[in-house]
């Protein structure tokens, strides 16, 4: 991407049944991230995120907990969602619900262009449909359920519950029309779907036809009514879809939407066929573009299976947080899982990759070369005075990592950028090991030396910092301040991420303080899941 570019990225809604779990907050990270690394690239960004609050799973709940589906809404936003973004640092640039109205004055504008234009019929709908899914399902979608409460059951293979028995008239989307056009999208498209596990199987269903899709139900009316049928509500996930572009100003600020569309989408891959096959094809019905990409990232499993609040193995993301602080939260599930592919928690990789990357690796690196500064240069860091080979490469490292760092990022393999970054912590720690600092202290000789050294190392931090700012904010915004590189560079957030490895950046000079040590120690890493 060239500087300046649009770059639009969204993560699904999320249901407001319940409260969010890390499975949840894992592509809230991820999405945050590669918006804070675009933002330091100085593309013109925006991070949107929100929740999905019509349809049956909502007002059921509602019903449940003796409330109204709205005001169950609002205390699940307010209580549980929005305070998430806090716990797990994400700098959104809006949060739309289902139930703002400019929402539902756009679903409406868009919903009767569609009728309009001849793409929505009315119809009979005969047919199974899951709540927990809130989707029509097809046999191949269902199993029988073998032992249990529901044994001999149809139960839809996701949820393990019965599905319901659907007999309405409805309205339909003439979805089988964009059967072909799907198909050819994805071919012009490569990368429209990622990664190529899901893009393989969305391609399969499409080509197995398509079939309409019934988009309004009649036998409850928690959801946004039909323009031209009041005894009708929208389907939860045929307006859900829209959130994307009713949030940028579809149907009221054609500039903003102009300015915003198309998205780069971050989707768990269990629903990415809504992503890739139902949204491109409304689109396609509106003449509007289609998203940027649809990336479907994979699940965080406990005990093999996904994690789910419906089957009691959901995390809160605080038991995580409260323990080992955001930044670690933040860095365990993007570094330790190939970003597109499943990954299984657990405590024990969680704490040890703690202790030894971020602690002994990253943590302890700042801690030593500020130390020194101090210790030796009285934290005034050192000029450098003529680079060794092993100077040099510490240089050409930073470089080399910067570049394939901003190449992953461009790809969404968010594991590859920590990766390539984290060659720089390594090739430090070895570097310090070798240069041996506190050796050349004791020769006034190697005054000079000591200082390249040093210089080398902060300069080297300076680079870390600035690469690490999207994942990590808030311990590289400590290592920052440390550095005294506000006063000669500008905030953090501020700082070039394609420019953070163009060596020498910080002032010879600058007044280093203490730091405490960034991530430390923990001493009993399992908290009692309650
Ligand atoms: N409301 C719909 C999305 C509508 S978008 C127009 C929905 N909501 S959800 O709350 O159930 O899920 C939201 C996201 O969380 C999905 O991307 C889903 O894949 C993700 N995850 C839920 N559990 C997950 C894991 N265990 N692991 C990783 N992501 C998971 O679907």
């Amino acid at each position: 991407m060239a500087a300046g570019d649009s770059f639009y990225i969204a993560t699904p809604i999320f249901y407001v049944n319940d409260v969010p779990h890390i499975g949840h907050a894992y592509t809230e990270v991820a999405a945050d991230v590669l918006a804070r690394w675009h933002r330091q690239s100085g593309d013109d960004t925006w991070l949107l995120t929100g929740t999905d609050e019509h349809g049956q799973k909502i007002l059921r709940t509602a019903v449940a907990n003796d409330t109204t589906p709205q005001e169950w809404a609002d205390k699940l936003v307010n209580e549980s969602w929005l305070p998430l973004l806090e716990t797990i640092n994400i700098a959104n640039d809006d949060f739309i619900r289902t139930t703002d109205e400019r929402h539902e004055s756009a679903v409406r504008i868009f919903l009767q262009k569609l009728y309009d234009d001849g793409f929505i019929y009315s119809g009979e709908y005969e047919g199974y449909y899951c709540v927990g899914c809130e989707e029509y399902k097809q046999l191949d979608d269902l199993m029988e359920s073998a032992v249990g409460d529901y044994a001999g059951q149809l139960v839809c293979k996701i949820h393990t519950r019965p599905v319901e028995v659907l007999k309405e008239k409805n309205y339909f989307f003439r979805m089988s029309d964009f059967q072909q056009r799907l198909l050819d999208l994805y071919e012009s498209q490569r990368d429209f779907i990622q990664p190529d596990s899901v893009r393989n199987e969305i391609i399969q269903f499409v080509k197995s036809g398509l079939q309409d899709l019934s988009i309004s139900r009649s036998s409850f009316d928690w959801g946004i009514k039909v323009p031209w049928d009041d005894d009708h509500v929208v389907y939860v996930w045929f307006e859900a879809l829209l959130n994307y572009i009713t949030a940028i100003g579809y149907g009221t600020d054609d500039e903003n939407f102009a300015r915003r569309w198309p998205a780069n989408q971050l989707v768990g891959k269990d629903i990415a066929r809504f992503h890739a096959v139902i949204w491109p094809a409304m689109l396609m019905a509106a003449n509007l573009d289609v998203p940027r990409r649809v990336f479907g990232h994979g699940w965080l499993l406990v005990g093999g299976e996904k994690m789910s609040k419906s089957k009691l193995t959901g995390i809160a993301p605080s038991q995580i947080t409260d323990t080992f602080g955001v930044d670690a939260f933040r860095y365990y599930f993007l570094s330790a899982i190939n970003f597109g592919q499943d990954g299984s928690f657990s405590w024990e990789d969680l704490a040890a990759r703690y202790q030894s990357e971020l602690a002994n690796g990253f943590g302890n690196l700042a801690s030593r070369v500020i130390a020194m500064v101090n210790r030796y240069f009285d934290g005034a860091v050192p000029s450098p005075a003529s680079y060794t080979e092993a100077d040099l490469a510490i240089r050409d490292v930073v470089l080399a990592a910067t570049r394939n760092a901003d190449a992953a990022m461009e790809r969404f393999a968010i594991h590859e950028a920590i990766a390539s970054i984290w060659t720089i912590v390594d090739e430090l720690n070895g570097y310090i090991t070798i240069q041996e600092p506190w050796a050349l202290s004791k020769d006034a000789a190697q005054r000079e030396r000591l200082g390249t050294v040093l210089y080398t190392a902060a300069e080297g931090l300076r680079a870390l910092a600035v690469l690490l700012s999207p994942f990590i904010p808030e311990s590289t915004e400590k290592l920052w301040g440390a550095l005294g590189a506000t006063e000669a560079l500008g905030a953090l957030v501020n700082q070039s991420i394609p420019e953070a490895g163009n060596w020498g950046q910080l002032p010879p000079a600058s007044r280093v303080s203490t730091i405490d040590a960034l991530f430390p120690r923990i001493e009993s890493p399992e908290p009692s899941i309650a």
